[in-house]
């Protein structure tokens, strides 16, 4: 029988307004959240459901965290907002520790509001200390949604029609993401020797002027299917950047702190980026990303192309105080060692689910950020998006909140999550796949929701 959400007629009242005056993006059935605590969210009726987007993949210690909320409320009354022209002990404290947890060499924090900025000012640095105008960037690599990175983001989709010339040209998205599963060149790793790397360079000639200023990344490329490159990839992409003339830029904005098992995700390639940037999960959800560099690049940049960045609300006090609480309380609470031991969890309880169900081609991932990829059937791997949405509709249905882009189904919790929680979790995760399977909901138009309202190849349907 359809299962249906239960909502009050305020509730309902709340998503019809929500649609009326409010332009925004809205995964079916656009239930509208009160409150949370922990992992979990509560809507405006009451029910409870697991946050397994962590927000928007920026709550390293939950909803509503205590210590953090003491931060706010004492924040609050000194003063929120100031001139991004001037410091304040909070935004200092927070540099340094930031400082304190990488290597020399990134030495110098400069603060941006989204990760997007961040992204940019990377960019800027990068043409500015180095005179050249060329990013190069990876295949299926996602850094953002203002212009000049939606330029270096490919992972495809309607994102990038109708921008026609407001897309930068200075960009060369060249590199063949190392992915496995569906591997670009269609060998296998590791007979392959990253092969996709060497045939990269082919086409970074091709396509690019040949005066890279920068080479672009994720450490791990999440939205675009993470896609976690394997040992030998890293340390060869930074490599190939220096022979080029080029810095290696990562972005860690999906990734740190602490999801992958590591503070930082390139740690697990000690492959330590010339440019770094941070956002989302550093940010504790307050709007403070930034990036990292040398004194040296940042010095050899200043004055020219428009940095140091200065925004007018970069640094601000109050996101400050509480992103340097979070980051306290990540390494007092060792929670690098926490995502490791329950992403091992996680992990086995996905690739049960793989095992019993044939669109879970795979579950891939580092820590607690893992994704199931959904496909047709597991002999052909072809993307399910459709059977994706299915499962996300009907996860929500039994109470829990996943992310879904294309046909990638992701899972991040808070890292606070406990084992007990991701039982009871994948326990209800089944219970949706298995409605999905059932061909629940029958009464949905999944047009209205996710990657399948930008007309995107529905697969299997
Ligand atoms: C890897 C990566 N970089 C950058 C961004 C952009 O961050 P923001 O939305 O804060 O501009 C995103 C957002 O999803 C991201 O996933």
């Amino acid at each position: 029988m359809e299962k249906t959400f239960d909502f009050s007629n305020a509730h309902k009242d709340l998503i019809a307004r929500d649609a009326e005056r409010v332009l925004g993006w809205r995964y079916a059935p656009g239930i509208v959240f009160e409150s949370g605590r922990g992992v979990l969210l509560s809507d405006v009726d009451g029910n409870d459901y697991y946050d397994l987007t962590a927000g928007m993949m920026c709550l390293a210690l939950g909803h509503s965290h205590p210590e953090l909320t003491k931060v706010m409320r004492e924040q609050a009354g000194r003063f929120v907002h100031e001139s991004s022209w001037y410091s304040n002990p909070h935004l200092i404290a927070f540099a340094e520790l930031i400082a304190s947890t990488l290597p020399a060499g990134l030495d110098v924090v400069n603060f941006t509001v989204t990760g997007s900025e961040a992204n940019e000012v990377a960019m800027r640095m990068a043409l500015a200390a180095t005179g050249r105008h060329d990013i190069v960037s990876v295949i299926r690599g996602l850094h953002g949604g203002s212009l000049a990175v939606e330029a270096v983001t490919t992972i495809g989709g309607a994102r990038r029609r109708n921008l026609g010339p407001l897309m930068a040209p200075a960009n060369a998205p060249a590199i063949y993401a190392p992915f496995c599963y569906r591997c670009p060149i269609n060998l296998a790793y590791p007979a392959c020797d990253v092969a996709c790397l060497e045939a990269s360079v082919e086409l970074i000639d091709h396509v690019s002027s040949g005066e890279a200023a920068a080479v672009m990344a994720e450490t791990m490329l999440v939205a675009g299917g993470m896609v976690v490159p394997p040992a030998a990839w890293l340390p060869r992409l930074k490599r190939l950047a220096h022979q080029l003339g080029a810095f290696l830029v990562l972005d860690e904005a999906q990734l740190a702190p602490a999801r992958t098992g590591k503070l930082w995700a390139f740690e697990h390639y000690d492959t330590p980026p010339d440019i770094l940037t941070f956002a989302k999960g550093m940010s504790a959800g307050l709007a403070i990303c930034g990036m990292v560099t040398s004194r040296e690049i940042a010095e050899a940049a200043r004055g020219k192309a428009g940095t140091p960045w200065a925004g007018t609300y970069s640094g601000d006090p109050l996101p400050a105080a509480v992103a340097l609480k979070q980051l306290e309380i990540v390494l007092r609470d060792k929670l690098a060692a926490r995502a490791e031991l329950l992403g091992a969890h996680l992990r086995a309880r996905l690739e049960a689910l793989c095992q019993a169900y044939e669109p879970l081609g795979e579950a891939r991932g580092v820590g607690l950020y893992q994704m199931l990829d959904v496909v047709a059937d597991k002999a052909s791997r072809r993307p399910d998006l459709a059977m994706a949405e299915r499962i996300r509709y009907n996860a929500a249905l039994e109470g829990v909140i996943l992310i879904c882009v294309k046909n990638f189904l992701r899972i991040c919790p808070a890292l606070i999550v406990t084992e007990a929680e991701i039982d009871d979790f994948c326990g209800r995760l089944e219970v949706a796949i298995k409605r999905a399977l059932d061909g629940y909901p029958k009464e949905v138009d999944f047009r209205a929701s996710s990657s399948l309202a930008l007309g995107e190849d529905t697969a299997a349907e």
